[in-house]
Parts: structure tokens; sequence; C-alpha cells
């Protein structure tokens, strides 16, 4: 491919084009995003469209791509230079090694949310309850649900979209979770769990990073004050729905969990930490819940605490 943008032949030619126009093009490179380059995302955006692995892409360089798959490399590359995640453009993500369906009505899973499921695990009892607040593909519940069979898995949203996506994921996995669309913990009301995990909306209306997420749905990402209204909701509301002795676990962002950390010892929580990601940021903060031991303040069901 040239700078006018007539066609490249083969393999070799189209990646090293590719690589050049993604290194001019900074729009697709999300936070979060780990392990990428613009000559390792040129490889992945390519290997899609020729459905092959990239062993296949790197041991033919010289094969030449047909009309159809040249002009869909075009038309993917050039969104993707505008910032449209890869995983739209190809309809999936692989999460906790599950081959996931996302739309734009969810967020792409990212990596950091492993992290999640591996500390959830490690409290989830075998045949425990989970509830996933917020689970948009359905990632975290069906990576739950995967490891621990005899488990009791229910998973919400409040999307009616990213809800069809995630019943559609557990279906064609063969995974059973009980999908509930929820205003949060609406539609539990009077019910408890071992464990509740949440991967809420935490970024701040003014964040920076944001217009580089504008793809991905705005209510998945986004929350009022300073990102942590909801995290401050969830905090406040879970012990109505943990059993005695259940952990909370909440992902947020890498400069919330001395603010979420004094949240859940403000409400009383027991065992209050936060864990570190592969980059080493603390990404995920909780704590267990033994009964109202501390004192409760502001409405429970509200947003006050
Ligand atoms: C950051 S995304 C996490 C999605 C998924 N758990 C993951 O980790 O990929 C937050 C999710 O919370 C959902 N959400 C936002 N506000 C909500 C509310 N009030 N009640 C239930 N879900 C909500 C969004 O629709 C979105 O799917």
């Amino acid at each position: 491919m040239t700078d006018s943008g007539a066609l490249a032949t083969t393999i070799a030619d189209w990646l090293r084009e590719a690589t050049r126009r993604l290194a001019e093009a900074p729009a697709w490179q999300a936070p979060g995003d780990v392990d990428v380059s613009p000559r390792r995302e040129a490889e992945w955006l390519l290997s899609a469209v020729l459905d092959k692995n990239l062993t296949w892409l790197l041991t033919w360089p010289e094969r030449e791509l047909s009309p159809v798959q040249r002009a869909q490399a075009e038309t993917w590359l050039q969104r993707r230079c505008a910032g449209e995640p890869l995983a739209y453009l190809v309809g999936t993500r692989d999460f906790w090694s599950l081959p996931l369906r996302v739309t734009p009505a969810t967020l792409v899973p990212r990596p950091d949310s492993e992290r999640l499921v591996e500390l959830a695990l490690e409290r989830l009892p075998v045949d425990g309850s989970v509830l996933d607040l917020g689970t948009g593909s359905g990632a975290i519940a069906l990576a739950l649900a995967s490891e621990r069979p005899l488990a009791r898995v229910s998973a919400l949203d409040r999307s009616a979209e990213a809800l069809a996506v995630a019943r559609g994921n557990g279906a064609t996995l063969g995974l059973p979770v009980r999908w509930l669309e929820s205003d949060w913990f609406a539609a539990v009301a009077g019910e408890t769990f071992d464990l509740v995990v949440s991967n809420p909306p935490y970024i701040a209306e003014d964040d920076p990073h944001l217009p580089v997420l504008g793809h991905e749905p705005l209510t998945a990402l986004v929350a009022g004050e300073a990102g942590l209204a909801d995290l401050r909701h969830l905090v406040a509301t879970a012990p109505l729905h943990l059993a005695a002795g259940g952990w909370l676990l909440l992902e947020h962002g890498f400069a919330q969990a001395a603010a979420v950390r004094a949240l859940l010892v403000t409400r009383g929580f027991m065992q209050v930490q936060s864990w570190q990601d592969l980059g080493g940021q603390e990404r995920v903060s909780g704590g267990q819940w033994f009964g109202a031991s501390a004192p409760v303040r502001g409405d429970e069901e509200g947003r006050a605490c």
C-alpha cells in the first residue's frame, strides 16, 4: 500500500505499510491495552482478516492477498486507525481463554480483569454463590462459571443490549449463569451471596483518556464524583447482599485504591486490602463482611456513605 492508498499485494508488504500507518495514528492505542505495538496490531488485524494464526502469517510473508482480502484489510485498518477496537471489528475477544462475542453495547473485556477473576476464585467456595455486577459481555461471570461448575453464578447489567450479548455468550459456551437486567442490586433484593464482584464504571467525566475510549459505551466507563459514584454505591449496598464472611471485590482505576479502601473500612468491612495487577498498579480492592460491627452512615440503598 502506498501513501495514495494503492493496495499492497503480499502479506509482508501489507504488514509493513499497515505498521507505518498505525504508528502515525495513535488513536487506536487505548489505555489498558497490553503488549501492543503498531507491528503487533497490524499482525493481529491481518490474521483476523485471513482467519489464520500469527505463525501462519509469519511463515508465508510472500503470499499475495486476494482483492477481497485487500479490501477487507483496508477497511478494517482505516477503522482501527480511527480508534475502533479490534474486538469490535472482528466481533470477538478472548477473556480467561474463553472466546466471547463483543459488540459496541459491551465493554471490551480487559486482561486486567483477569486479576479480579483470580482473586474471586481464591474466595469462592466450590459450591458457593457469586454475583457479578455490571457484567457487560459476561466475561467475569463466565470465567467464574467455567472454573466453578458447582457454584451458583448470577450476573446483572442495566443495559439490556449488553445482557443479550452476555446471555448469548453463556449459551454458546454452555455455561450456566443466571442473567438479570437490573440497576445494581435491584433485581436481587433479599438475596445474599458468598461473593460479590464488580468491574463498575470508574472513570471521571473529565479524564483525559476518555476520548481514546470513545467507541466503547460511556455508560460502561464513566461515573460521577470523580469516578467514585458507583464504587461508593456498591460498597454502601453490598453488605445487604453478602453472607456472613462473604467478600466484596471491586476493580477500579489505578489512582482509586486508597479511596476505595477508605470506603470499605468506613462501611465496616474487615480484611480490607488492595491487590496489584501485572503492571504493579493497585487495581482491585476488597473486604470481608461479618456484619454491621461498624456504624453505618447514610441511607443503605442510597448513595450517601
Ligand atoms: C466497566 S463495564 C464492565 C463490563 C464487564 N464486567 C467487564 O469487565 O468487561 C461496567 C458495566 O456496568 C454496567 N452498569 C453501569 N451502570 C450500571 C447500573 N446502575 N446497574 C447495573 N449495571 C450497570 C454497564 O452497562 C457495563 O456493562
